[in-house]
């Protein structure tokens, strides 16, 4: 079948944008000063940064602490054994705090909007992206051990924590409920009830799909259900957002990863096979993705279950004050490896969803409801995501850009001129395949976009200003000689974008409900004192780490690659955590580094934590009067500091992971959730 009409990269639109600027000083559109109007006037931070360190340890600036608020295992309910891993079974695992904590939210318990300036109880939500076997059972000696038992209580690890905490004499503490049940603390897994509603709710793959796994699982005694529950709740949560209304959104990204087949031959695979679409479905995601153990779950087995990589992939929304409130999987905002769901109200009050799709050269995505935010009205607020317009960012060589709406109509009429075989059959086939029709309207593939940041003020109406990171692509072979997104002095042989780099958007009329937008680049990462010169990073790729832009500096200070999550404080200071940039500056691990949102120019940057050996820093949240800072430390010890996996590390050589975070001595390695105060008990940053 006829691939779709390529779209120019971002990368080519950089380099040409960087040829139509010419000679001009300094780089377009860099002044956030009105990010300054709606976050705040902007402030240089004041802590002494931190030097690059291999530590074994969450290292901070002087003055500053950490604690850690819940590591995996710990329980949310009074009365709990304690935690033991190597008898971990699914029903435990469903009343402990899950592994790889990635996004953090928080949300004062005395209500969301308006939202109020301090609080001294909160609720925050949790995601829990995936489980790592090898970080997991210490007394197993070899992979083939795993068994079932393992495999659903490593599936019990994944999805999302609903956890109270609590301030008391400035210190913040997870607060176990009496039972489940009884208070805010859940857990919501790959086998809670979800209800699949927007477009897609009656699709036929996810009907399938439904019918399998509701055939395979039943509810849990303390679970609430919903008549229309589907027992494979959500996964792969990595980034996500929160709603003026108060409610979490979860993104399931690499759910591809869930996925086995354990037969290919098997009848059921090769019936769903006979169909164009779900062939480019697998395709597009790589499903099946690799081989779990014999002992996985039948619904992650596509020999049995073939539809069911369609009920992931989807934007999750979760009412953190409302137990009882099943979640939602909200169809309308498309299926991608979602990476983020960022939420603010444009100008006339409609809630407006911006989500990046992390997967080397996919897209970014807006979504706008049709209805209004309703300040007196939170039940209706919490139904206005299933009916609006999902679009895709398209980057022009001018340094305008459109949103796409990826309409029924206008997606088929470009199947049509493009010859591809795989129609849309509704308008919920189009936000399942969402990618497919992005792709086929033009939409511009981007390198890897993670998290987004939509500046706004305190009634959540965005500014129109909006970053985004691009965790890395690799591009070698790239062939635009002269037009490279980074200077190289090699520009045919090492054109890669290994370090990442973030771009701003700037929404026409200030209005993130716009179809129109302007678009610059905020920083290029990399090392501020590197030349052109390509540099071999710790796996031996090769990769080119200037931070510069026709000539001129686009950050100074301290050398990051791979930025992932960000959040923009109320002062404008952008704090960027970094997933993978130890792979190009090896003698670093994993940061939190922080940049004034409104300087012009280079942005001088400065490294506020660096995170244990083998961990990626996710999530960082501020609490509303910022005198804390959350911070998830995700799979401690999965490498060491040499890059040596703690897979290869354990099974192949026989030794522990590289980590000891964060309980110490020789214990084992668990992710975990830290806040860090001031001792002085002043505002992070300050
Ligand atoms: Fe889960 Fe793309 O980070
Ligand atoms: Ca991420
Ligand atoms: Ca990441």
């Amino acid at each position: 079948m006829s691939a779709p009409a390529p779209s120019p990269h971002i990368r080519e639109l950089i380099a040409t944008r960087r040829a139509l600027l010419g000679g001009l000083a300094g780089l377009p559109l860099l002044n956030l000063a009105d990010a300054a109007a709606t976050t705040g006037a902007a402030a240089a931070t004041a802590f002494t940064r931190v030097a690059a360190t291999n530590a074994d340890a969450v290292t901070l600036p002087p003055g500053y602490s950490f604690r850690v608020l819940a590591a995996w295992g710990d329980p949310l309910f009074e009365g709990m054994p304690a935690f033991d891993p190597d008898t971990l079974a699914r029903e435990d695992q469903e009343r402990r705090f899950g592994q790889n904590n990635d996004m953090i939210a928080f949300f004062p318990v005395g209500g969301s909007f308006p939202w109020p300036a301090d609080s001294d109880r909160a609720i925050l939500c949790v995601n829990h992206e995936y489980a790592d076997p090898t970080l997991m059972f210490p007394a197993l000696t070899a992979p083939d051990q795993f068994t079932e038992t393992h495999a659903r209580a490593t599936l019990a690890a994944v999805g999302v924590a609903v956890v109270t905490i609590a301030r008391e004499s400035g210190h913040w503490r997870l607060v176990r409920d009496a039972a489940p049940a009884s208070g805010f603390n859940r857990r919501i897994t790959p086998f809670s009830p979800v209800v699949f509603s927007g477009p897609a709710a009656n699709h036929r793959w996810i009907g399938a799909a439904s019918a399998f796994v509701n055939a395979h699982e039943r509810p849990a005694p303390h679970e609430q259900t919903h008549e229309s529950a589907v027992f494979c709740g959500t996964a792969a949560n990595c980034a996500g957002g929160q709603t003026p209304w108060g409610t979490y959104l979860s993104a399931e990204e690499n759910f591809q990863s869930l996925f086995r087949a354990s037969d290919s031959r098997a009848p059921a695979l090769r019936a769903a096979s006979e169909e164009n679409a779900f062939v480019l479905d697998c395709a597009n995601f790589g499903t099946p993705s690799y081989v779990p153990p014999p002992a996985w779950p039948a619904q992650f087995d596509m020999s049995q279950n073939p539809y069911g990589p369609a009920l992931y992939g989807w934007t999750v929304e979760i009412d953190p004050y409302d137990p009882s409130w099943t979640p939602r999987k909200r169809t309308a905002l498309g299926r991608r490896r979602a990476e983020c769901a960022s939420t603010v109200l444009s100008r006339n009050g409609r809630a407006v969803v911006y989500s990046g799709d992390d997967q080397i050269d996919e897209y970014l995505y807006k979504f706008v409801s049709r209805g209004r935010f309703d300040p007196a009205d939170r039940t209706a607020n919490r139904e206005i995501l299933d009916d609006g317009q999902l679009y895709a960012a398209r980057f022009n060589e001018d340094g305008g850009g459109e949103w796409i709406a990826l309409t029924l109509r206008a997606a088929n009429a470009a199947a049509r001129r493009q010859g591809y075989r795989a129609p849309f059959a509704d308008a919920g086939d189009l936000v399942l395949r969402a990618r497919e029709a992005a792709r086929l309207l033009g939409a511009t593939p981007m390198d890897r976009p993670e998290d987004v940041e939509a500046l706004k003020n305190a009634d959540w109406v965005g500014s129109g200003a909006v970053l985004v990171t691009c965790t890395n692509n690799r591009e070698q072979g790239f062939a635009h000689p002269g037009k490279p997104a980074r200077e190289s002095a090699t520009p045919n042989r090492a054109q890669s974008n290994l370090a990442g780099h973030i771009l701003r958007l700037d929404e026409d009329g200030r209005d993130c409900g716009s179809r129109r937008f302007r678009w610059s680049i905020f920083a290029v990462c990399g090392d501020p004192a590197a030349t052109e010169t390509p540099v071999r990073t710790r796996d031996g790729a090769v990769a080119l780490v200037s931070t510069r832009l026709d000539e001129q500096a686009t950050i100074t200070g301290d050398r990051f690659a791979c930025p992932d999550n960000i959040c923009v404080d109320r002062k404008g200071t952008v704090w960027i955590a970094t997933d993978g940039s130890d792979a190009l500056f090896a003698d670093c691990n994993d940061s939190l580094l922080a940049a004034p949102a409104s300087a012009e120019g280079a942005k001088p940057v400065k490294r506020f934590l660096v995170g244990p050996v083998g961990a990626e820093i996710c999530g960082p949240t501020l609490a509303p009067d910022e005198r804390a800072l959350f911070v998830a430390i995700q799979h401690p010890g999965e490498g060491d500091v040499a890059g040596v996996s703690a897979f290869d590390l354990r099974w192949r050589q026989g030794r522990p992971p590289p980590s000891n975070f964060p309980d110490g001595g020789a214990s084992w390695p668990r992710s975990a959730v830290v806040v860090i105060t001031r001792d002085d008990g002043g505002e992070i940053g300050d």
